[in-house]
């Protein structure tokens, strides 16, 4: 039986990493597939060292571009691929450019799909990975999902109840397994940042970084608010590409740096008073963690983070990111729950399933 993964951008690797592993212990014969659709070293190259993932055995390097074309070269070049190696299953991860070509490839070739992360919604189709987890939900064979509302939403749509399983959260596996490492390597970063408290950011979103009106209001707030709390500011390359000099000229207190690592990342979202973020995978590590997330997003496709967890979406209202920040500072925090099936364990019970399920499709 053979698994084919495919992981093209940063958010994925961290999912495939903890399902790979659980899949090798279960003895399937896996092939690893790296679209390239994030190729720096600090986007890709030191996830797979960290998270202890195999090199790809094969490397597609498609690159940046539009997204039409970035999706048919993943397409292209990857439909050989699975012609070649006959997978009985292709796992694809997340919401990503890299997540739909696959699925779209697979669907054509009638070789059967698995969404991990599948039924998150925004209900914002403005959004390019709400259109990547529409289609790719709607191509897929089996969908794992890491929330009931992943399933509701499914059913909604009309994907078939047998299809469908409530697995949890592989990020959350990953997380579970690397935060002792990360709190050890935490002990040399706070020595060399010498605060006692600080802020996290991080901001990729095209609604957010891609045009002046929106950023730079956004990024005039974040100086101001970094005076009374210095904020470290890993910078995603295109918000960097777009904004360098205008980052250059906030005051040392907002402190841009190059993207992280996972586990430098990891302890700084671990002992941040206050993390602050567009993306989607920080919003459910936050509340794994217990730390406050206030979210610049006008919604979210992982809403239990806001109804169970620590995260409180602030969208563009200012007014509110201010008192939110200031709560924080003074040490309040939502109370946030165990998310149930958020243990670590996700990987191991789609394995299980996969063990069961992945025959070749009859189709
Ligand atoms: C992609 C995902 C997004 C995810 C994010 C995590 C899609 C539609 N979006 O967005 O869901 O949250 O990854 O980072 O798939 N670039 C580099 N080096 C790289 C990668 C990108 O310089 O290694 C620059 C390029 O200028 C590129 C731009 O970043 O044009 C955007 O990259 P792209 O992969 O298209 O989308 P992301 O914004 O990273």
């Amino acid at each position: 039986m053979t698994v084919l993964h495919v992981v093209g951008a940063r958010p994925n690797f961290m999912k495939a990493a903890p399902v790979y592993r659980a899949l090798a212990k279960a003895g399937f014969n896996q092939v690893l597939v790296h679209t390239g659709q994030h190729y720096d070293a600090l986007m890709s190259d030191v996830f797979f060292q960290t998270l202890e993932i195999p090199a790809p055995d094969e490397s597609l390097n498609v690159g940046s571009g539009s997204h039409a074309q970035q999706t048919a070269a993943i397409m292209s070049k990857f439909e050989p691929v699975v012609l070649e190696r006959k997978p009985d299953v292709v796992l694809v991860y997340g919401d990503v450019n890299s997540t739909v070509a696959a699925a779209l490839v697979c669907a054509k070739l009638g070789v059967r799909v698995a969404h991990v992360e599948a039924g998150l919604r925004s209900f914002d189709r403005e959004m390019p990975e709400e259109i990547n987890r529409l289609v790719t939900d709607q191509l897929s064979d089996l969908l794992f999902t890491p929330s009931p509302d992943g399933d509701e939403n499914l059913k909604r749509e009309g994907v078939g109840s047998e299809k469908i399983f409530l697995v949890g959260n592989v990020m959350i596996d990953t997380l579970v397994q690397f935060l002792p490492k990360a709190e050890e390597l935490f002990a040399g970063i706070k020595e060399k940042l010498s605060l006692d408290r600080f802020g996290l950011v991080t901001l990729h979103r095209p609604s957010n970084v891609d045009d002046e009106a929106t950023f730079l209001p956004m990024l005039q707030v974040l100086d101001e608010l970094s005076r009374d709390l210095p904020l470290i500011f890993p910078v995603h390359p295109r918000t960097r590409d777009r904004w360098s000099a205008q980052l250059k000229q906030c005051n040392p207190n907002l402190r841009t740096i190059e993207p992280l690592g996972y586990l430098e990342f990891l302890g700084l979202q671990k002992h941040a008073t206050v993390v602050i973020t567009d993306s989607g995978g920080i919003q459910e590590e936050t509340t794994y963690l217990g730390t406050p997330c206030l979210t610049l997003r006008e919604n979210t496709e992982r809403p239990i983070t806001i109804t169970a967890g620590t995260n409180v979406l602030i969208g563009r209202d200012w007014k509110l990111l201010r008192e939110q920040f200031a709560k924080s500072l003074n040490g309040y925090q939502k109370q946030s729950g165990q998310i149930p099936l958020w243990d670590g364990h996700a990987s191991d019970r789609i394995a299980e399933i996969l063990s069961r399920y992945a025959k070749p499709a009859s189709r």
